[in-house]
Formats: C-alpha cells, sequence, structure tokens
C-alpha cells in the first residue's frame, strides 16, 4: 500500500464524527488515494455535538474538499448545509458534504447507493430491471470479509425484502430499496417507528407507496420471513458479542435467501445462523466500501468501481 505524503498542495477532505477514532474510513480512503496517486488525503475530524455548525461550516474557511459524516451528525449537519440531494432530503441525513467551487456545501447520502452497489457486486439484484454491469465482482480473493461462499453464485433476484429495524440506517436501505420496484416490509420492535418511517418514504417516494408496509416485529416474523428473497438487518443487534440475535431462532432461513447485517465489524451470529442453514449471508463491510467509493467519486472525479476496488484492498492490509 502506497503512504499519503502530506505537501503544501494536498486536498483535503475527512470524517466528521464522535468519536470517529474507530473509523475505517481514513484507512481505505488514503489506500486508495495513494494507489491512484492523487495528492488527496482523508483525515478524521472529531466534532463535538456542540461545535458541528461551526465544523461543518469550517470546511471551507480550511479549504477542504468534502467529508463523510458518521453518527451522531448525520442529521445534525443539515442545517448548515446550502442544498441537499433529493435522497439526503427524503431520508433527512447526510453521510457526504461536498464543498463547491463557490464555496457552497451539498449533502448528500451515499448509503443507500452503497448498499445497493454492493448487492450488485454480490450478484443480488433487487427489484425491477437490474443488471449487473461494470460494477466491481467480487472474487474469493478480494472476499476476505464475506461470510458465505461465493462461487458459483447465480444472480439472484429479489422482488420481496424484509427489512429488520427502522432507524437511521433503515432510512437509506429502505429508500433505496423503494426506489428499485421492490416490495419491502418493515419489521420493528416498535411499530410506531416502522410506520413513520413507511409514511416518510412513501411521500418522497409516492410510486412505491403501496408496496411498503410496516410490520411488528415480535409474532409477526415467521410469516414474513417466509415470504422475504433478501432479508436485511438494519439494527444494531450484533454489533457487540452476546448481543440478542434481531431475530427469532426459532424462524428457519432458506437456501434461496440472501441475509445481509449492515454490520461490519464482526461476523454477527445473525449470519452464522443463517449461513448454517444454507441462506446466503453477506456483512455490511461491502457497504462501508461503496458508500466511501461514491463519495471519493463526488469529490475526487474519479472512477467509482475503480475506487471501490481499491478501498477493498485497503481495508485487507491492517
Ligand atoms: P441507527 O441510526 O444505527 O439505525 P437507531 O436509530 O438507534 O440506530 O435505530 C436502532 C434500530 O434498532 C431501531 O429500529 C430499534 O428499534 P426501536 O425502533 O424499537 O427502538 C432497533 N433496536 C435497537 N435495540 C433493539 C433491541 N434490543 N431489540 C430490538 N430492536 C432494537
Amino acid at each position: 500500500m502506497g503512504s499519503t505524503r502530506l505537501v503544501g498542495t494536498t486536498h483535503l477532505v475527512g470524517i466528521i464524527g464522535w468519536p470517529v477514532s474507530h473509523s475505517r474510513s481514513p484507512q481505505m480512503h488514503n489506500a486508495a488515494y495513494a494507489a491512484l496517486g492523487l495528492d488527496w488525503a482523508y483525515v478524521p475530524l472529531p466534532v463535538a455535538p456542540e461545535r458541528v455548525g461551526v465544523a461543518v461550516r469550517g470546511l471551507v474557511a480550511l479549504g477542504f474538499a468534502g467529508a463523510n459524516v458518521t453518527v451522531p451528525h448525520k442529521q445534525a449537519v443539515i442545517p448548515f448545509l446550502d442544498e441537499l440531494t433529493p435522497v439526503a432530503q427524503a431520508i433527512g441525513a447526510v453521510n457526504t458534504i461536498v464543498v463547491r467551487p463557490d464555496g457552497s456545501l451539498l449533502g448528500d447520502s451515499t448509503d443507500g447507493a452503497g448498499f445497493m452497489a454492493d448487492l450488485r457486486a454480490h450478484r443480488v439484484l433487487v427489484g425491477e430491471g437490474q443488471r449487473i454491469e461494470t460494477d466491481e465482482r467480487i472474487t474469493p480473493e478480494n472476499s476476505a470479509y464475506t461470510v458465505s461462499p461465493l462461487h458459483p453464485v447465480p444472480p439472484s433476484p429479489c422482488h420481496r425484502v424484509l427489512v429488520i429495524g427502522a432507524g437511521g440506517a433503515a432510512r437509506a436501505v429502505v429508500y433505496a430499496l423503494a426506489e428499485t420496484g421492490a416490495t419491502v416490509t418493515i419489521a420493528n420492535r416498535t411499530l410506531d417507528n416502522a410506520e413513520a418511517l413507511c409514511r416518510s418514504i412513501a411521500a418522497a417516494l409516492p410510486h412505491a407507496a403501496s408496496r411498503l408496509s410496516a410490520h411488528p416485529f415480535a409474532g409477526a416474523l415467521a410469516g414474513l420471513a417466509e415470504e422475504a428473497d433478501l432479508i436485511v438487518n438494519t439494527t444494531s443487534l450484533g454489533l457487540h458479542a452476546g448481543d440478542p440475535l434481531p431475530w427469532d431462532a426459532s424462524v428457519a432461513f432458506r437456501p434461496d435467501q440472501v441475509v445481509y447485517d449492515l454490520i461490519y465489524n464482526r461476523r454477527t451470529e445473525l449470519l452464522t445462523l443463517a449461513r448454517s442453514q444454507g441462506a446466503t449471508a453477506l456483512d455490511g463491510l461491502g457497504m462501508l466500501v461503496h458508500q466511501g467509493a461514491r463519495s471519493a467519486a463526488l469529490w475526487t472525479g474519479k472512477d467509482e468501481a475503480e475506487l471501490a476496488h481499491l478501498m477493498r484492498e485497503g481495508l485487507r492490509t491492517p
């Protein structure tokens, strides 16, 4: 892996969060920039909640080209931006800020697109009219963190998706899924939160409204699981060893189902269970890679698939 050299001309980007010390984004971005020979550097920017406004506006003053935004600031940055993309507006969250040449700030969210790109890279096609084109392909050599064996995996069309959880991560995922024409069912501990999520996505995507539904997790899961081609965990359950499953272990997975867990820091019990029952099990590291590649493509103008490939390589290097 090449190393990042900071000189007077270096273009700066970074990640705003609190804390950010655990973030893997600096490693993967800097690896990709170095591999491409770009004079760019990606720095951690720990920003306390009471300083979000000055930090965001400070990006312009300090000559940054942009920044990623992570927890807990994805909503908090919005009042300090000049414009939002339709997706950021619809989900009420920003993970990417672009500083435009006139000094104005554009807020975007690349999380949902990153999720979809990772599914495509794994040959999982969601909704209508999806095709595998030039996106990066996962191979045994670069899939070190993927739980399931990937060859041969036939392209699997998924029309019915079950999303577990209705928090911030779910918003980006449900919006992206709803856009594809898939039927999206949300199951959540708190039914009110799932219903509110459905309402806000339906308001942004009226043509998708009839294909969105909300259900309580308890009681409804067996029936919902039976009907799903793709199951996505968006809750934080599984982040720590010993967490309860975001699932009911008495509900079995099928070999024709794909189970995607947004968690990427460890192999979750959900994925281990899904894999043991023959389902395809995918973790969220690919979503991290693809959301990052899309952000970097917005800032640098470089090819997103190439960036994704280099970021994935960069994460494999300790
Ligand atoms: P994020 O922004 O990372 O998605 P969040 O907004 O706190 O995090 O959302 C967490 C999601 O995980 C919610 O869907 C939450 O369910 P509720 O809406 O009922 O709060 C779900 N969740 C968190 N802890 C849970 C638990 N112990 N059991 C079931 N669901 C849980």
